[in-house]
Protein backbone atom coordinates (compact mmCIF):
# COMPACT_ATOMS: atom_id res chain seq x y z
CA UNK A 1 0.00 0.00 0.00
CA UNK A 2 1.49 3.31 -1.18
CA UNK A 3 1.33 5.74 1.98
CA UNK A 4 -0.22 9.04 0.68
CA UNK A 5 0.71 12.47 1.74
CA UNK A 6 -2.85 13.01 3.03
CA UNK A 7 -2.99 9.95 5.17
CA UNK A 8 -0.40 11.63 7.45
CA UNK A 9 -2.80 12.64 9.83
CA UNK A 10 -4.43 9.02 9.80
CA UNK A 11 -5.26 7.96 13.42
CA UNK A 12 -2.71 4.99 14.63
CA UNK A 13 -2.07 2.93 17.03
CA UNK A 14 0.72 4.85 17.95
CA UNK A 15 -1.31 8.00 18.23
CA UNK A 16 -3.65 6.19 20.35
CA UNK A 17 -0.59 5.35 23.01
CA UNK A 18 0.18 9.20 22.63
CA UNK A 19 -3.35 10.35 23.44
CA UNK A 20 -3.43 7.76 26.92
CA UNK A 21 0.07 9.31 27.63
CA UNK A 22 -1.36 13.05 27.31
CA UNK A 23 -4.76 11.96 28.86
CA UNK A 24 -6.98 12.70 25.21
CA UNK A 25 -9.98 10.98 25.63
CA UNK A 26 -10.33 8.55 22.85
CA UNK A 27 -13.33 8.57 21.21
CA UNK A 28 -14.95 5.42 19.16
CA UNK A 29 -18.30 4.42 17.22
CA UNK A 30 -19.05 1.31 15.29
CA UNK A 31 -20.00 1.61 11.53
CA UNK A 32 -20.62 -1.07 9.23
CA UNK A 33 -21.39 0.50 5.67
CA UNK A 34 -20.02 3.25 3.66
CA UNK A 35 -22.79 5.87 4.29
CA UNK A 36 -22.25 6.14 8.01
CA UNK A 37 -18.57 5.56 8.31
CA UNK A 38 -18.32 8.34 5.77
CA UNK A 39 -20.71 10.60 8.46
CA UNK A 40 -18.41 9.61 11.51
CA UNK A 41 -15.24 9.93 9.87
CA UNK A 42 -15.90 13.47 8.92
CA UNK A 43 -17.15 14.21 12.26
CA UNK A 44 -13.70 13.34 13.73
CA UNK A 45 -14.08 10.08 15.05
CA UNK A 46 -11.02 7.99 16.40
CA UNK A 47 -11.77 4.96 15.81
CA UNK A 48 -14.49 3.18 13.74
CA UNK A 49 -14.97 -0.19 14.86
CA UNK A 50 -16.19 -2.97 12.43
CA UNK A 51 -18.26 -4.59 15.02
CA UNK A 52 -19.50 -8.14 15.00
CA UNK A 53 -23.03 -6.16 16.78
CA UNK A 54 -23.50 -5.93 13.23
CA UNK A 55 -25.50 -9.30 13.46
CA UNK A 56 -28.03 -7.84 15.85
CA UNK A 57 -28.10 -4.14 14.37
CA UNK A 58 -28.10 -4.67 10.67
CA UNK A 59 -28.98 -8.73 10.47
CA UNK A 60 -31.48 -8.19 13.18
CA UNK A 61 -30.40 -11.69 15.33
CA UNK A 62 -30.74 -11.74 18.89
CA UNK A 63 -26.67 -12.23 19.34
CA UNK A 64 -23.64 -11.67 17.59
CA UNK A 65 -22.98 -15.16 17.49
CA UNK A 66 -24.05 -15.48 13.42
CA UNK A 67 -21.92 -13.42 11.72
CA UNK A 68 -20.10 -14.58 9.36
CA UNK A 69 -16.14 -13.85 8.51
CA UNK A 70 -17.19 -12.94 4.69
CA UNK A 71 -19.80 -10.82 6.37
CA UNK A 72 -17.02 -9.09 8.44
CA UNK A 73 -14.65 -8.66 5.35
CA UNK A 74 -18.01 -7.13 3.28
CA UNK A 75 -19.13 -4.73 6.17
CA UNK A 76 -15.44 -3.68 6.72
CA UNK A 77 -14.74 -3.03 3.23
CA UNK A 78 -17.33 -1.08 2.71
CA UNK A 79 -16.51 0.94 5.89
CA UNK A 80 -12.70 1.37 4.82
CA UNK A 81 -13.78 2.86 1.37
CA UNK A 82 -15.21 6.10 3.59
CA UNK A 83 -12.70 6.61 6.18
CA UNK A 84 -9.52 9.05 5.47
CA UNK A 85 -8.65 9.58 9.17
CA UNK A 86 -10.12 7.08 11.71
CA UNK A 87 -8.45 3.92 13.07
CA UNK A 88 -10.40 1.06 11.60
CA UNK A 89 -10.78 -1.79 14.16
CA UNK A 90 -12.66 -5.33 13.09
CA UNK A 91 -13.86 -7.86 14.98
CA UNK A 92 -13.16 -11.38 14.28
CA UNK A 93 -16.65 -13.04 14.33
CA UNK A 94 -17.61 -15.93 16.92
CA UNK A 95 -15.92 -19.13 15.56
CA UNK A 96 -12.85 -17.70 13.42
CA UNK A 97 -10.93 -17.53 16.11
CA UNK A 98 -11.51 -19.66 19.18
CA UNK A 99 -9.01 -22.63 19.76
CA UNK A 100 -7.33 -22.77 16.64
CA UNK A 101 -4.30 -20.05 16.02
CA UNK A 102 -3.64 -21.01 12.37
CA UNK A 103 -7.66 -20.51 11.88
CA UNK A 104 -7.44 -17.16 13.90
CA UNK A 105 -4.57 -15.98 11.39
CA UNK A 106 -6.40 -16.89 8.33
CA UNK A 107 -9.33 -14.75 9.51
CA UNK A 108 -7.11 -12.46 10.65
CA UNK A 109 -5.07 -12.02 7.56
CA UNK A 110 -8.75 -12.03 5.53
CA UNK A 111 -9.84 -8.91 7.31
CA UNK A 112 -6.62 -7.35 6.65
CA UNK A 113 -5.81 -8.28 2.85
CA UNK A 114 -9.40 -8.57 1.56
CA UNK A 115 -10.86 -5.29 3.33
CA UNK A 116 -7.79 -3.10 4.02
CA UNK A 117 -8.79 -2.74 7.47
CA UNK A 118 -5.91 -1.56 10.07
CA UNK A 119 -6.73 -3.78 13.02
CA UNK A 120 -8.64 -6.74 14.33
CA UNK A 121 -10.54 -7.13 17.79
CA UNK A 122 -11.22 -10.49 19.32
CA UNK A 123 -12.65 -11.33 22.84
CA UNK A 124 -11.15 -12.95 25.91
CA UNK A 125 -8.01 -13.35 27.80
CA UNK A 126 -5.60 -16.38 28.50
CA UNK A 127 -8.16 -18.66 26.31
CA UNK A 128 -7.40 -16.94 23.39
CA UNK A 129 -3.37 -16.16 24.22
CA UNK A 130 -2.58 -18.69 21.34
CA UNK A 131 -4.41 -16.89 18.68
CA UNK A 132 -3.40 -13.65 19.64
CA UNK A 133 0.41 -14.36 19.87
CA UNK A 134 0.06 -15.39 16.07
CA UNK A 135 -1.33 -12.76 14.66
CA UNK A 136 0.12 -10.68 16.39
CA UNK A 137 3.25 -12.36 14.97
CA UNK A 138 2.12 -11.64 11.59
CA UNK A 139 2.50 -7.78 11.98
CA UNK A 140 -1.56 -7.28 12.36
CA UNK A 141 -2.51 -4.87 15.44
CA UNK A 142 -4.74 -6.87 17.78
CA UNK A 143 -7.55 -5.00 20.44
CA UNK A 144 -8.73 -7.14 23.48
CA UNK A 145 -11.99 -7.32 24.41
CA UNK A 146 -12.65 -8.30 28.28
CA UNK A 147 -15.63 -7.73 31.03
CA UNK A 148 -18.55 -8.75 29.39
CA UNK A 149 -17.70 -10.70 25.99
CA UNK A 150 -21.12 -10.92 23.75
CA UNK A 151 -19.89 -14.04 21.96
CA UNK A 152 -19.68 -16.36 24.95
CA UNK A 153 -23.95 -14.97 26.21
CA UNK A 154 -24.42 -18.73 26.03
CA UNK A 155 -21.83 -19.02 28.82
CA UNK A 156 -22.73 -16.56 30.59
CA UNK A 157 -26.79 -16.98 30.53
CA UNK A 158 -27.56 -13.13 31.18
CA UNK A 159 -25.98 -9.58 29.77
CA UNK A 160 -25.63 -8.63 33.71
CA UNK A 161 -22.69 -7.01 34.73
CA UNK A 162 -19.10 -8.81 35.28
CA UNK A 163 -16.47 -8.75 37.61
CA UNK A 164 -18.38 -7.98 40.40
CA UNK A 165 -17.37 -10.76 42.27
CA UNK A 166 -13.39 -10.65 43.72
CA UNK A 167 -12.11 -13.71 41.63
CA UNK A 168 -13.67 -12.50 38.52
CA UNK A 169 -12.39 -9.40 38.63
CA UNK A 170 -8.77 -10.67 39.53
CA UNK A 171 -8.62 -12.84 36.58
CA UNK A 172 -10.07 -9.69 34.46
CA UNK A 173 -6.79 -8.29 35.81
CA UNK A 174 -4.81 -11.20 34.99
CA UNK A 175 -6.35 -11.41 31.50
CA UNK A 176 -5.84 -7.45 30.80
CA UNK A 177 -2.24 -7.38 31.80
CA UNK A 178 -1.33 -10.61 30.19
CA UNK A 179 -3.24 -9.53 26.55
CA UNK A 180 -0.65 -5.97 27.06
CA UNK A 181 2.08 -8.21 27.54
CA UNK A 182 1.19 -10.57 24.46
CA UNK A 183 1.27 -6.68 22.63
CA UNK A 184 -2.13 -6.55 22.06
CA UNK A 185 -1.88 -2.08 21.37
CA UNK A 186 -5.61 -1.50 23.33
CA UNK A 187 -8.41 -3.26 25.43
CA UNK A 188 -11.96 -2.75 25.27
CA UNK A 189 -13.82 -2.98 29.00
CA UNK A 190 -17.70 -3.74 28.27
CA UNK A 191 -19.99 -3.73 31.20
CA UNK A 192 -17.74 -4.03 34.35
CA UNK A 193 -17.75 -1.56 37.66
CA UNK A 194 -16.10 1.52 36.80
CA UNK A 195 -13.86 0.75 40.08
CA UNK A 196 -12.25 -1.92 38.16
CA UNK A 197 -12.07 -0.11 34.73
CA UNK A 198 -10.54 2.72 36.62
CA UNK A 199 -8.00 0.22 38.14
CA UNK A 200 -7.29 -1.47 35.03
CA UNK A 201 -6.53 1.68 33.30
CA UNK A 202 -3.87 2.91 35.61
CA UNK A 203 -2.00 -0.27 35.86
CA UNK A 204 -1.93 -0.49 32.00
CA UNK A 205 -0.19 1.34 29.60
CA UNK A 206 -1.83 0.47 26.44
CA UNK A 207 -5.31 2.76 25.70
CA UNK A 208 -8.60 1.44 27.54
CA UNK A 209 -11.72 2.10 25.94
CA UNK A 210 -14.92 1.63 27.94
CA UNK A 211 -18.52 0.82 27.03
CA UNK A 212 -20.70 0.59 30.07
CA UNK A 213 -17.20 1.23 32.22
CA UNK A 214 -17.69 4.14 33.72
CA UNK A 215 -15.44 7.45 33.43
CA UNK A 216 -12.11 6.49 34.29
CA UNK A 217 -10.74 4.83 31.30
CA UNK A 218 -8.99 6.25 28.57
CA UNK A 219 -11.82 6.52 26.06
CA UNK A 220 -15.64 5.67 25.21
CA UNK A 221 -17.37 3.22 22.31
CA UNK A 222 -20.81 3.21 21.82
CA UNK A 223 -22.77 1.21 19.18
CA UNK A 224 -23.68 4.33 16.47
CA UNK A 225 -27.37 2.80 15.55
CA UNK A 226 -27.75 2.92 19.60
CA UNK A 227 -26.50 6.24 20.45
CA UNK A 228 -28.73 8.02 17.28
CA UNK A 229 -31.63 6.08 18.62
CA UNK A 230 -31.98 4.38 15.18
CA UNK A 231 -32.41 1.41 17.09
CA UNK A 232 -35.13 1.58 20.04
CA UNK A 233 -35.33 -2.01 22.02
CA UNK A 234 -31.96 -1.44 23.92
CA UNK A 235 -31.61 0.85 26.70
CA UNK A 236 -28.78 0.01 29.09
CA UNK A 237 -27.85 2.64 31.89
CA UNK A 238 -24.30 3.33 29.90
CA UNK A 239 -26.72 3.98 26.77
CA UNK A 240 -26.69 7.66 26.36
CA UNK A 241 -29.08 8.64 23.28
CA UNK A 242 -27.37 11.45 21.43
CA UNK A 243 -30.51 11.77 18.80
CA UNK A 244 -33.89 10.14 17.95
CA UNK A 245 -33.76 9.35 14.26
CA UNK A 246 -35.84 6.51 14.66
CA UNK A 247 -38.53 9.10 15.31
CA UNK A 248 -37.11 11.41 12.76
CA UNK A 249 -37.19 8.58 10.25
CA UNK A 250 -40.46 7.27 10.88
CA UNK A 251 -41.65 10.95 10.86
CA UNK A 252 -40.03 11.70 7.14
CA UNK A 253 -41.42 8.04 5.61
CA UNK A 254 -44.70 8.87 6.89
CA UNK A 255 -44.49 12.21 5.11
CA UNK A 256 -43.49 10.62 1.64
CA UNK A 257 -46.17 8.26 1.62
CA UNK A 258 -48.40 11.03 2.17
CA UNK A 259 -46.89 13.01 -0.78
CA UNK A 260 -47.05 10.31 -3.23
CA UNK A 261 -50.92 9.79 -2.64
CA UNK A 262 -52.06 13.07 -2.34
CA UNK A 263 -49.86 13.53 -6.21
CA UNK A 264 -47.94 16.37 -4.43
CA UNK A 265 -44.88 14.39 -5.32
CA UNK A 266 -42.68 15.05 -7.73
CA UNK A 267 -43.54 18.67 -8.14
CA UNK A 268 -43.05 20.14 -11.38
CA UNK A 269 -39.28 21.42 -10.91
CA UNK A 270 -38.70 17.57 -9.77
CA UNK A 271 -39.26 15.91 -13.55
CA UNK A 272 -37.49 16.08 -16.34
O1 LIG B 1 -19.43 -5.37 18.25
C1 LIG B 1 -19.41 -4.32 18.88
O2 LIG B 1 -20.12 -3.35 18.56
C2 LIG B 1 -18.54 -4.21 20.05
C3 LIG B 1 -18.69 -3.02 20.93
C4 LIG B 1 -19.87 -3.17 21.80
C5 LIG B 1 -17.46 -2.73 21.70
O3 LIG B 1 -17.76 -5.07 20.28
Amino acid sequence: MSVAKSDAKRVTTHVLQEMKLKGEKISMLTAYDYSMAKILDAAGVDVILVGDSASNVIAGHETTLPITLDQMVYHASSVIRAVKRALIVVDLPFGSYQGNSSEALRSAIRIMKESGAHAIKLEGGVEIKESVLRILSAGVPVMGHLGLTPQSIYKFGTYVVRAREAAEAKKLMEDATLLQECGCFSIVLEKIPAKLAKQVTKELDIPIIGIGAGPNVDGQVLVTHDMLGITTEFQPRFLRRYADLSDVMHKAVQKYIEDVKDKDFPAKDECY
